[in-house]
């Protein structure tokens, strides 16, 4: 079977990735601590054969919440825990941080996770910079030097308390009264210049084993060098066909650089999407529910065109000069695709609408343009597949399913059922207990 499309939902909140989400006529304000309504969204994810819901986590009150929502889920290995319970097939790729968080904790709950959830679960390990998630744990950031050092430790230790409890460690004879094997379940004894563990974990494997690494972030060198060594799946914010491609080039260079196949890592950039019959009708119930945002965002737009956008005419198209004098700042890969929108003739009001200026490229408008965007970039090798943020969970992730699943289907591009039952063979990566001897082999501790 040739190779296909692997779609991951973006799980944050309650309400869903557009601004304003939460004010949404259909949606239920109580969603943030409403687990039932995660579960509907896994679930209609699940029917859309999504591989994987991605939880981010910045354990931190952040932002203008007088207007704005929390953007977390409310815990993710709790909630998560909680939605493997009413799921059977999609997995959950959870945010841990190494630099806040214990590796023994770690390594015990999202192995917990992967056996309750029987082999669904991944770990999306972050160095995590956030001034305010450091000040809950009461810590300040360190330099990337050293969260990095501490990463590899965290990282290793984990794999390796994973690994602790063998796999056929667990005899279960009765009849001899032998529960365990003791020589196959034994210490780690490591111990790192920032993090240590004793070990064994007190946990057996899972269907898959043990749980899929991921990480997310830019390709700074270190990002790269932890990706390479052990993560399974990247996790990118990239605006652009072709800085896509070169982000996922340097990634499975990356694992090459460690003696892995490159096939081994899938790259996910991410798609916001506004699944609608029409692009008016997308951009109409964008501006329905952010359309204060978008307003504020004019003088970001001129900036980015070079231009000087009116207020009183954010609703007329740009002229022929000012599209003649319209220049994409170099310095932001969105500009060009705000400028593309432009040359459409659509007003400010319109582009803005379109989501130039959001986290990840956006589509709006009938199931066959998102499956388009898709199609493009996983043909040109910017993707093995895509970490999708619906607009509005309530009914947006239903339209992705009933819209754009089937088109995707229909090109041969995504699978008509689950290709397995764990979150591994689903990502078509390679089983691994314990640490990766790959990795292993270039390790200091
Ligand atoms: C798509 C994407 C998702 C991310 N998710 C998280 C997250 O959930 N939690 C977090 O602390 N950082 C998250 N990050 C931030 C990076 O992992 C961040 O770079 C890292 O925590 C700090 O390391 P650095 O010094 O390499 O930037 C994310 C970054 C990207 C691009």
């Amino acid at each position: 079977m040739s190779k296909q499309i692997i779609l991951a939902m973006g799980l944050t909140d309650g309400y869903g990735n557009l601004h304003g989400a939460w004010r949404a006529p259909n949606v239920d304000p109580n969603n943030y601590a409403d687990i039932d309504a995660s579960v509907r969204y896994a679930q209609a994810a699940e029917r859309g054969l999504f591989s994987f819901l991605f939880t981010p986590d910045f354990p931190a009150v952040r932002g203008d919440l007088e207007h704005v929502t929390v953007s977390n889920v409310l815990d993710p290995i709790v909630s998560l825990t909680a939605i493997a319970r009413a799921t059977k097939r999609i997995g959950f790729v959870a945010t841990g941080s190494t630099t806040f968080q214990e590796p023994f904790n770690l390594a015990r709950q999202f192995k917990a996770l992967d056996v309750i959830s029987h082999g669904r679960a991944g770990w999306n390990a972050v160095t995590t910079s956030d001034a305010a998630v450091a000040a809950n744990y009461g810590r300040p950031v360190s330099d990337r030097t050293e969260r990095y050092q501490r990463a590899h430790e965290a990282v290793q230790i984990v794999q390796s308390l994973w690994g602790s409890w063998e796999k056929d460690a667990w005899v279960k004879d009765k009849a001899r009264d032998r529960f365990i094997d003791s020589s196959k379940l034994k210490p780690i004894n490591l111990q790192g210049e920032h993090v240590a563990s004793r070990g064994p974990l007190a946990i057996p494997p899972s269907e898959q084993g043990q749980p899929v690494i991921f990480t997310s972030g830019g390709p700074s060198p270190h990002l790269l060098t932890l990706a390479g060594r052990y993560a399974s799946g990247f996790i990118s914010e990239v605006w652009t066909i072709e800085e896509a491609r070169a982000q996922r080039q340097m990634v499975r260079d990356a694992a090459s650089e460690f003696g892995r196949d490159p096939d081994e890592i899938k790259y996910f950039p991410g798609l916001m999407t506004t699944v609608a019959p029409t692009v008016r009708e997308g951009l109409d119930r964008r501006i329905a529910l952010a359309g204060d945002v978008i307003e504020a965002r004019l003088p970001h737009l001129g900036a980015m065109l070079g231009l000087h956008l009116h207020p009183e005419r954010i609703d007329e198209p740009l002229t022929e000069r000012e599209l003649a004098a319209a220049r994409a700042a170099p310095t932001d890969p969105r500009s060009g695709i705000a400028l593309d929108v432009a040359r459409l003739g659509w007003s400010s009001r319109d582009i803005l609408a379109h989501g130039v200026i959001d986290f990840h490229p956006t589509v709006v408008g009938p199931g066959a343009l998102h499956a388009d965007h898709m199609q493009k970039w996983f043909e040109a090798g910017a993707a093995d597949g895509f970490w999708v943020s619906p607009d509005v969970y309530e009914d947006g992730v239903d339209a992705f399913v009933d819209e754009v699943v089937p088109l995707l289907q229909e090109r041969g591009i995504y699978p008509n059922e689950y290709p397995g039952a764990t979150l591994r063979e689903n990502l078509g990566v390679p089983a691994q207990y314990g640490i990766d001897s790959r990795a292993d082999g270039r390790t200091s501790m």
